[in-house]
């Protein structure tokens, strides 16, 4: 009974001292924030157009770049510059030049040096010796004066005052160290979610390094297929992404995520086309072996072109140097494309929705639930979704069911893909925004997470973001998750027994950890600066965190494990053993 007490007293306190910031999302100020909102659209034609006007510059350093912007002015003016560095044997230096139009970029590209001594010039070659066919593409290389001859080097000295520089440190996920002193520097849970989010998504920089990337392959092709256009999606533009991430791009002939334009639909003349092979699946893959061979021969900064054909999306990976990037092309899956949408729609209608994935997804990494190679284990993206559907469940719901946006759909909100997949919910983050009387902090919603799923009963229920409640489990998968747009598809398929088991585990000891945190709320700044504390000791490593002589198992939890019952058989009084190994 004592333990009880103590527990009920520890939750009393907990509740009090968690930080309640986000409170003001009820009622109409949840539609007024919906007014100012980007769409996806939006958001996604904007940083293509962006990538338009962006030119990336090999330089020597960062002391070349005075010299870059002077003769770089003379194409237009340049709006923003960045500069970031790619591990190599010896660091590579890039500068990341904005022009104010289009335009401007394409005359700066248009002017680039085509012979073939500069041509065959690459960051792994270094010395520009090689002899490579000339590419048109937005990846430069800035020679040195000598070279470029003496008619340039009077025009350098014309003098426009550079913009400030902003020097980014590439892309890269910041060092685990750096991150911990950060979170143990904070002033409670509350902030250290805060920091976590703000401090690992993907930078401003990022994104349009990615949005480049996809720009390049779209040029590249552009001349056969005017209407091509590759677009990224999944983290790098649903707002879930983190620093390093990798950059899912979808390559369409036809360029048909959006409808047809106006034009198009008017025009009398049409484009005689190939008559395309019966089997739609062989004839994806042929056409992806053949834009594998044109990355993988003709793209600057395209190496390691990896091509996975037989997959159920069939891609091609390839790492850009020049951005120090992983890409995953596809060009036969535009569900995925608006699943992102999805996503993103989800994370800009409530702002605690991404900082609380991204301590999620950073837990599970931490105790190896997620791994980035696909096998039996939960994905990333399974993940969000167990994280929008607890979001979606709550008394107080802070997000909308699925079903309650492809109610409000308008009609230029019609999206079917080519295989007939129904992709219609409303785009409009005014006609969405979900007025939420939930004022939960963010460290309040972390422990519900973790309390709500170790109760779910993923032995005969399935997960439905579309009906946002739980329904019977369809078949004997280990764990099921309704695919939003093809519902009659697991997203969780891949999860086997032993890992739904794991995650099980996983959550419980989570909410045990972090209600115990409520004892460290005392702490003063010294020793919170000096020991870990808060987020710090969920992302433990498990075998070290969750093992803590008083723990107790939680009185609430109505569904009860093998393990649990088990110590209780034995007359344990003591927390059962909960780390995974041992169970
Ligand atoms: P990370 O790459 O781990 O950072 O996350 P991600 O969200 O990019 O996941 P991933 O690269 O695995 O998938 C890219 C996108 O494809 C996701 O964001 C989803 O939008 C979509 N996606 C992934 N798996 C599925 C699936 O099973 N069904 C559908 N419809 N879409 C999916
Ligand atoms: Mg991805």
């Amino acid at each position: 009974m004592n333990t009880l007490m103590r527990r009920a007293q520890h939750l009393h306190h907990w509740r009090t001292y968690c930080i309640k910031q986000c409170a003001a999302v009820a009622g109409n100020e949840a539609t007024a924030a919906a007014k100012g909102k980007t769409s996806y659209e939006e958001l996604i034609d904007s940083r293509h157009q962006q990538a338009e006007r962006s030119i990336v510059v090999q330089v020597s350093s960062e002391k070349s770049y005075n010299e870059l912007y002077n003769y770089c002015s003379r194409f237009g003016r340049i709006v923003t510059a960045h500069h970031y560095t790619v591990p190599h044997e010896d660091e590579l230096h890039y500068m990341l030049l904005e022009y104010a139009n289009a335009n401007e970029a394409t005359a700066a590209i248009d002017s680039s040096a085509y012979n073939a001594e500069l041509s065959g010039h690459s960051s792994v070659s270094a010395g520009g010796s090689g002899s490579g066919v000339p590419v048109r593409s937005p990846f430069l290389w800035f020679r040195a004066a000598a070279a470029a001859g003496k008619r340039n080097q009077s025009k350098l000295s014309a003098n426009h005052k550079p913009l400030p520089l902003t020097t980014v440190a590439g892309t890269r996920p910041l060092a685990q160290d750096h991150l911990h002193t950060l979170l143990r520097s904070a002033e409670s849970i509350e902030q250290q979610l805060q920091l976590l989010y703000e401090h690992t998504r993907l930078n401003d920089l990022g994104v349009r390094m990615r949005f480049l990337a996809a720009l390049q392959v779209q040029q590249a092709i552009a001349g056969m297929f005017p209407e091509a256009r590759a677009q990224p999606f999944g983290s790098s533009v649903n707002g879930f992404g983190k620093m390093g991430c990798d950059l899912d791009l979808i390559l369409r002939f036809d360029g048909a995520t959006t409808a047809q334009s106006e034009r198009q639909l008017m025009s009398r003349l049409v484009y005689h086309t190939k008559e395309n092979l019966s089997n739609g699946r062989s004839q994806t893959q042929r056409q992806m072996e053949c834009i594998g061979d044109l990355l993988h021969l003709f793209l600057p900064g395209v190496c390691h072109v990896r091509r996975i054909l037989q997959a159920r999306v069939p891609i091609i990976k390839y790492h850009h140097e020049h951005l120090d990037l992983e890409v995953d092309l596809s060009m036969s899956n535009l569900t995925g494309f608006y699943m992102s949408e999805l996503l993103y729609m989800f994370g800009e209608l409530d702002p605690r929705v991404r900082p609380l994935t991204f301590s999620i997804r950073r837990w599970a990494q931490s105790c190896g639930l997620t791994n980035p190679s696909p096998g039996r284990w939960i994905s990333n993206f399974s993940l969000s979704c167990l994280v929008m559907y607890f979001l979606q469940q709550l008394r107080q719901p802070i997000l909308p069911s699925i079903s309650a946006m492809v109610k409000t759909a308008a009609s230029t909100d019609i999206r079917i893909t080519e295989d007939g997949i129904n992709c219609t919910f409303a785009r409009d983050m005014e006609r969405v925004s979900f007025a939420s009387r939930n004022t939960s902090s963010l460290s309040e919603l972390l422990l519900q997470f973790f309390e709500f799923y170790s109760q779910f009963d993923f032995h005969n229920r399935a997960i439905s973001l579309n009906e946002a409640r739980a329904l019977s489990k369809p078949d004997h998968s280990a764990m099921y998750i309704v695919n939003p747009l093809e519902q009659l598809l697991n997203v969780s398929k891949n999860v086997s027994l032993e890992e739904c088991e794991r995650l099980r585990i996983e959550v419980r000891n989570a909410a045990w950890i972090l209600e115990s945190e409520v004892e460290n709320s005392t702490l003063t700044e010294q020793e919170r600066n000096e020991q870990s504390w808060g987020l710090l000791n969920l992302f433990k490593h498990p075998e070290k965190a969750v093992i803590r002589p008083n723990m107790f198992f939680k009185p609430r939890m109505v569904e009860v494990s093998d393990l649990f019952e088990k110590s209780q058989l034995n007359g344990s009084t003591t927390t059962p053993p909960i780390n995974y190994k041992n169970a």
